[in-house]
């Protein structure tokens, strides 16, 4: 199975700088079999879904609204980012949840939104290191699938991604994921009757971070039950994105 490969470029770029990324992966990216989905922030996805027409490169937003259209103002309608040409919107992010208190509840109708305009949640979800010492991690991530998963269509990507490894240099050990993966693809096989996509994300990097015992990212190639990534901080560079997404 092709493995999917999440760029999130996060608040990191402005607008000039967005598209000069996008035309370095337009480039480097031609004629790539790989599933590729970018999402770079609201403001330049209308450009870059321009740029992106003639390629294979997918593009996703990061958020969006529950609703279709009105008077809620500072929203993002997924009905306005389908008609825009987007196939994909990253849901549940733990920066959303930590910063702009997003509840498992408020998730669970931005995905049965996004659905019904046909994008594909990537819905993420993640222990935070309190709760993975206290060996709550499946507890945890059950509850937010259980949550989540409430009157939606098994049509969604997950993205593991253990809140303690975001952006810190800290990398899961790749036993751990493997298993995990497995809990979450079991626990969406009982609710959602089909199986699903399941993703890591958190310092995907090539450099194998400190107190990792494994061989960093790359021990992550014998892993089971990993169907890609979602990068942050490495989808900024192109040549390490390009790397990343041969693993
Ligand atoms: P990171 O971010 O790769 O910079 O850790 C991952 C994510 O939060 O999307």
């Amino acid at each position: 199975m092709s493995k999917i490969f999440v760029a999130n470029w996060k608040m990191q770029l402005d607008y000039s700088a967005s598209l000069a990324l996008a035309r370095d992966y337009k480039k480097i990216f031609k004629g790539t079999s790989r599933e590729i989905i970018v999402c770079p922030d609201f403001l330049a996805l209308s450009k870059i879904s321009e740029l992106f027409k003639t390629t294979k490169l997918r593009l996703g937003a990061q958020d969006c609204s529950i609703s279709e259209s009105g008077a809620y103002t500072g929203e993002v309608s997924p009905k306005h980012l389908k008609n825009l040409g987007l196939s994909y919107v990253i849901l549940g992010h733990s920066e959303r949840r930590q910063y702009f208190a997003e509840t498992d509840e408020l998730i669970n109708k931005k995905i049965i939104a996004a659905q019904a305009n046909r994008l594909i949640p990537i819905l993420c979800i993640g222990e935070t290191l309190e709760e993975k010492k206290s060996g709550k991690t499946k507890e945890v991530l059950s509850k937010q699938l259980t949550t989540a998963f409430k009157g939606v269509k098994p049509s969604l990507i997950i993205a593991y991604e253990p809140v303690w490894a975001i952006g810190t240099g800290k990398l899961a050990e790749a036993e751990e994921v493997e298993e995990i993966h497995k809990f979450i693809k079991e626990i969406a096989r009982q609710i959602l009757k089909k199986a699903v996509k399941v993703i890591y994300g958190g310092s995907v990097s090539l450099i194998p971070p400190a107190g990792n015992s494994g061989s960093g990212i790359k021990g992550f190639k014998k892993i089971k039950n990993l169907d890609g990534f979602l990068v942050g901080g490495g989808s900024l560079k192109t040549a390490e994105f390009y790397k990343i997404c041969q693993l």
